[in-house]
């Protein structure tokens, strides 16, 4: 089955299309970063003007890079939740347009779920149950996987995302939005070491995460710590990359040790995982993806990391798990609303 997959809940114009739910035929994303990047931060309104703009030439390169018509669609899957709310409405009204009028299954997915299928895209399922992860700019949370489509949620961020937390040390530090793939270029030649930042742990045995703690031990850091006698520090390019660096080691220690309590007590109820499925745009993160590798051999699990274009958000992955949903009997109907909030 060809399914057309359209994405459009944050900054990102993205149509895909994908057959049999792996075979990524076109994956076109249309990046706003360049609208927003004086702002620090997504600008809702200027989001969806912008998605109105692009989403029809975005939808023709698709199926121009695909070899296709659209006559040749067999179903359309939208990124319904969670994102931002007038984002979301014109990828959905596009989506129940398009399917209305080429008289194919709509289909409604949600994007956290989409960012955990990514690692399944051009590849073999994984053996289940797995463990998931998904560390994006608006979430971070863990889950347990009975498969592709069946996912409980085991744990959550309490407070920031950790794309946020990149994003707000990269503004600490006077770096360009979004900020973490340069905090990540940074990070390379600096010490890790350098700061001790705090790594969260929250009480014992939670499966939640924290990182505003770190993100304000880097603001005192840099800046001096408010009432106290240590200074603010100048911004060299050194001290940037030694910043860069020790962030990026105290978070990605807090996702490994979320996640080896997670497969500790799961292997004590019996449901031992056999996988790790990984997604959201921080799963580009050059250290995270060694710790993640690491971890994965360490406990002989199989690991779906996906490759860099499907990390961050794209309809690739709302193709690719919309087929299968429709494949196991979900449809959605002219009905279908955005909502900001995930469901899973
Ligand atoms: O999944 P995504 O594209 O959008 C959301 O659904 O939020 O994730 C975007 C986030 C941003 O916070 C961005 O700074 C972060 O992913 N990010 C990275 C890297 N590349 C993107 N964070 C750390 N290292 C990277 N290489
Ligand atoms: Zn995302």
């Amino acid at each position: 089955m060809l399914v057309l997959g359209l994405e459009t809940s944050c900054d990102e114009t993205a149509c895909a299309l994908v057959a049999d739910g792996r075979t990524v035929r076109s994956n076109v994303i249309a990046s706003q970063h360049e609208l927003h990047a004086e702002y620090q931060g997504v600008v809702p309104e200027i989001a969806s003007r912008a998605h109105v703009e692009r989403l029809t030439p975005v939808l023709r390169e698709a199926l121009r890079q695909a070899g296709v018509q659209l006559d040749d669609v067999e179903a359309v899957a939208v990124g319904n939740r969670p994102g931002l709310i007038g984002s979301l409405l014109v990828g959905v009204s596009a989506a129940k347009g398009l399917a209305w009028g080429l008289g194919v299954p709509l289909v409604g997915v949600d994007h956290i779920h989409a960012h955990l299928y990514a690692g399944l895209l051009e590849t073999e399922d994984p053996p289940f149950p797995a463990l998931g992860l998904v560390v994006s700019g608006g979430h971070t949370s863990m889950y347990f996987m009975r498969s592709p489509i069946e996912l409980h949620r085991i744990g959550a961020t309490i407070d920031d995302a950790l794309g946020e937390a990149y994003d707000k040390v990269a503004t600490i530090l006077g770096l360009p939005y979004p900020g973490g793939p340069m905090v990540d270029r940074l990070a390379a030649s600096g010490d890790p070491h350098a700061f001790d930042f705090p790594v969260s742990r929250l009480a014992p045995g939670s499966l939640d995460f924290s990182f505003s703690g770190l993100k304000t031990a880097v603001l005192y850091a840099v800046r001096g710590v408010p009432g106290a006698d240590a200074p603010a520090r100048t911004l060299t390019d050194g001290v940037r990359a030694d910043v860069c660096a020790s962030f990026q080691r105290a978070a990605s220690r807090a996702v490994i040790l979320k996640l080896e309590r997670a497969f500790a007590q799961l292997e004590a109820e019996g449901a031992r995982p056999r996988s790790l499925l990984t997604g959201g745009g921080v799963t580009a993160n050059s250290r995270l993806r060694a710790e993640l590798t690491a971890f994965c051999i360490t406990h002989g699990v199989e690991f779906r990391l996906p490759a860099m274009a499907y990390c961050m958000d794209n309809a690739a992955m709302i193709a690719g798990l919309g087929e299968r949903l429709l494949a196991s009997g979900h449809r959605s109907d002219m009905t279908l609303y955005a909502t900001p909030v995930t469901t899973c």
